[in-house]
């Protein structure tokens, strides 16, 4: 996709210097679905302590809706999701080689530090994704807020494919972002090449943009394809 993944500043796998990072929820903001705040909904105790820790002061909650655990990314997902994204299948459309794990790290302590000062309006939220039974972590998802917006982005690991998983995540994350009063719209951006992405983006409810688009996306770039998805009632 030519999602905030592969083109925005806010690039969890790659280095970029420029960035900063992701997300903060406002606990009015939420949420659908169960809450972390008992130990069932809480598979992963360190990793929930973590992403409320790195909030500094703002609430971030993991969640759980049906198959799916939604945790606020931390430093300490780097290792799980090296294992699980860390291949070429995951970054064919999206860069080519994988980064390292050092990386990655990296790439996630950017994200955290938040968006760089011109771009001080914007939002950045990003979670892990595991299975409720078996705590595995299966992907990770992205959005980032801006001008009454907010473009997605999504990675599994190939072996957690065709199984749903992604469509779920999304759906989660549609109804997180447009809860919000000020998220109306949600956006994304593919390559053309990266046909399971417009699967996935036209089965949560995304078609593909014609002449209308936001003045600015962060995620595009030349040549994507750029798709509209649902908005808020
Ligand atoms: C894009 C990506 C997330 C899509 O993953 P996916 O596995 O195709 O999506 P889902 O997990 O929703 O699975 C959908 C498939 O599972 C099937 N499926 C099985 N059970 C399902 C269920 N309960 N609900 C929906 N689909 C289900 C669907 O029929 C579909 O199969 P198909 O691909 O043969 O049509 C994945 O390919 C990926 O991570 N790619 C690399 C990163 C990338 O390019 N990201 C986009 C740019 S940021």
């Amino acid at each position: 996709m030519g999602g905030s993944i592969r083109n925005s500043e806010q690039r969890w796998l790659r280095p970029n210097p420029s960035l900063k990072s992701p997300t903060h929820y406002g606990s009015h903001a939420w949420p659908p679905g169960r809450l972390g705040s008992s130990s069932a909904a809480r598979p992963s105790a360190s990793a929930f302590a973590a992403g409320l820790a790195r909030t500094l002061g703002r609430t971030t909650y993991t969640t759980v809706v049906r198959h799916l655990i939604f945790e606020p990314l931390s430093v300490e997902h780097a290792r799980e999701l090296g294992a699980v994204l860390l291949n070429e299948q995951v970054y064919e459309h999206i860069g080519g080689t994988p980064p390292s794990l050092d990386d990655l790290r990296d790439g996630i302590k950017r994200v955290l530090a938040g968006p760089p000062p011109h771009r001080a309006g914007d939002e950045w939220i990003n979670y892990v994704v595991r299975l409720t039974g078996s705590n595995a972590l299966v992907g990770r998802l992205e959005a980032t807020v801006h001008d009454g917006i907010a473009e997605v982005a999504f990675l599994f690991g190939p072996e957690h494919w065709g199984k749903g998983y992604a469509t779920e995540g999304l759906r989660w994350l549609h109804r997180l972002l447009l809860s919000r009063p000020d998220c109306h719209a949600l956006w994304a951006t593919t390559v053309p090449a990266n046909h399971r992405c417009q699967s996935l983006l036209v089965r949560c409810g995304y078609r593909l943009a014609a002449s209308e688009r936001p003045s600015r996306l962060v995620s595009y770039d030349d040549g994507d394809l750029v798709f509209r998805g649902p908005s808020a009632a």
